[in-house]
């Protein structure tokens, strides 16, 4: 250890998260960083290493008034309660918070950014590296790394649980509860996975990604959101004929003087790097000019994965660098949302009914809507009740002709169970 001055560090929470982070300061993995102090719900849960040396504190607000104590990190986790009165009550204090909490800033961003921007020009430091695809460093791309870049798009992969499941079901040929019985077994989605397989939690970290990447006020509730649920074993199967795999894909991009985002299931072409993510990992690409492409790959939960995170935004502040949430408070953020999709391909999956006449009906309705067609795949095999699946891939076409032949084709008694999923553009 050197003899520099120490930061003392209070950690709240020694959850998954948070046991890894404190094992690892105490090991002494950051130079010139100690614990000062710990919270969590129960003092005597055993915790699987030795914190009977340390104070244990009850609230975790009486670190804040803790002079002793340089920075909160915050790992209890949860969008309001006691994570939030923590990191209000201690940016108030002008004390720096390391927080791993998507829900907690996506929920009160405007209130948090204008906290950490400070008063009189000293802005106090909340950093989330792990709040976003995990061990992933895309927090410091952003902000670092791509600085000086102009970025036209950013997607990713940034639920690993839907990408467990995915995954298992295109290797394994699981059904959907299989995969996620299977994921929750092994530890990769929690009890309750609604957060993870709505879409949601994916929404929450790409607002704050494009809150970074293009100055877009992080608002989730505006984005459209579609989780994984209505993925069936025959679109992995229908997706597979066409050399995709489908992946659960957040995407923000710059689209006439605005930027569109939203997460949704998305068919991957095989020879797209995101195609190659599998398991729980996650991925980030972004498309920045004069830099190019970019793409990182890692783990994206777990407690070593967003423990790494962590101990990287503490060693930060270690060193004196720390920021806070954005530039500046959201409501100074300028960016306009665009409501309009860039026009896409399409993968449209239908049940048409037995009978002649059925095709014929389903590509007139698409083509009296300005949906022009690349392919078609229909199974000759009927799903039982006399209706046979059939794929249409459509060229790209602008969303509103694309939602008219939706609502058209649904009123038809020849056609049911229509599915559609955009494509993701290379
Ligand atoms: N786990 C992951 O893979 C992962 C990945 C990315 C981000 N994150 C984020 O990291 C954060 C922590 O997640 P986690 O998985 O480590 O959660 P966790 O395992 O549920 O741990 C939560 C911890 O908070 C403590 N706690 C709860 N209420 C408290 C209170 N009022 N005062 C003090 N401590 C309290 C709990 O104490 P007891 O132990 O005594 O019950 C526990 O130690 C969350 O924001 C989560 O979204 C987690």
């Amino acid at each position: 250890m050197s003899d520099k001055p120490l930061l003392r560090i209070g950690l709240a929470g020694l959850g998954t998260v948070g046991a890894t982070v404190a094992q690892q300061i105490l090991a002494g993995a950051i130079d010139g960083v100690e614990l000062g102090c710990v919270s969590a719900r129960e003092p005597n849960k055993p915790r699987g290493f030795d914190i009977s040396g340390l104070p244990f504190v009850a609230d975790p607000l009486d670190m804040v008034a803790d002079e002793t104590i340089d920075v909160i990190v915050e790992l209890i986790g949860g969008q309001d309660g006691p994570a939030y009165e923590l990191v209000k009550a201690s940016l108030q204090a002008g004390k720096p918070v390391v927080t791993a909490n998507k829900a907690l800033l996506a929920a009160h961003a405007a209130e948090l950014s204008v906290l950490s921007s400070g008063q009189g020009g000293v802005p106090i430091a909340l950093a989330y590296e792990a709040a976003v695809a995990g061990g992933i460093p895309v927090i410091k791309a952003l902000r670092e790394g791509l600085a000086g870049n102009q970025i036209g798009r950013l997607s990713g992969i940034l639920n690993g649980t839907c990408n467990y499941i995915l995954t298992r079901m295109e290797e394994a040929k699981l059904s959907f509860e299989d995969a996620l019985d299977e994921a929750q077994a092994k530890g990769f989605a929690e009890a309750d996975p609604t957060l993870d397989i709505s879409g949601v939690d994916a929404a929450q970290k790409l607002s704050l990604l494009s809150a970074l990447a293009f100055g877009l006020a992080p608002d989730y509730t505006k984005m459209p959101v579609a989780g994984i649920q209505a993925i069936a074993p025959q679109d992995i199967f229908f997706a597979s004929q066409f050399d995709c795999v489908i992946r659960l894909v957040g995407v923000s991009e710059r689209h006439q003087g605005a930027v569109y985002q939203r997460v949704t299931p998305m068919l991957v072409r095989r020879s797209n790097n995101l195609a190659q993510v599998r398991q729980e990992l996650n991925a980030v690409m972004v498309r920045a000019t004069p830099l190019g492409d970019l793409f990182l790959q890692g783990p994206g939960a777990g407690g070593g994965a967003t423990a790494s995170a962590v101990l990287a935004d503490i060693a930060d502040l270690a060193l004196g660098f720390g920021r806070p949430l954005f530039t500046g408070p959201v409501s100074h953020m300028q960016t306009p949302l665009s409501q309009k999709a860039p026009e896409w391909e399409y993968y449209l999956r239908a049940g048409l009914a037995d009978k002649p006449g059925s095709m014929a009906k389903a590509t007139q309705i698409l083509a009296e809507n300005g949906v022009s067609i690349e392919e078609v795949i229909q199974r000759s095999s009927s799903d039982g009740g006399g209706f046979l699946p059939v794929v249409f891939i459509t060229h790209e076409v602008d969303e509103s002709s694309l939602n008219n032949a939706l609502a058209a084709l649904q009123q038809q008694d020849v056609c049911q169970g229509v599915l559609c999923l955009p494509i993701f553009a290379d």
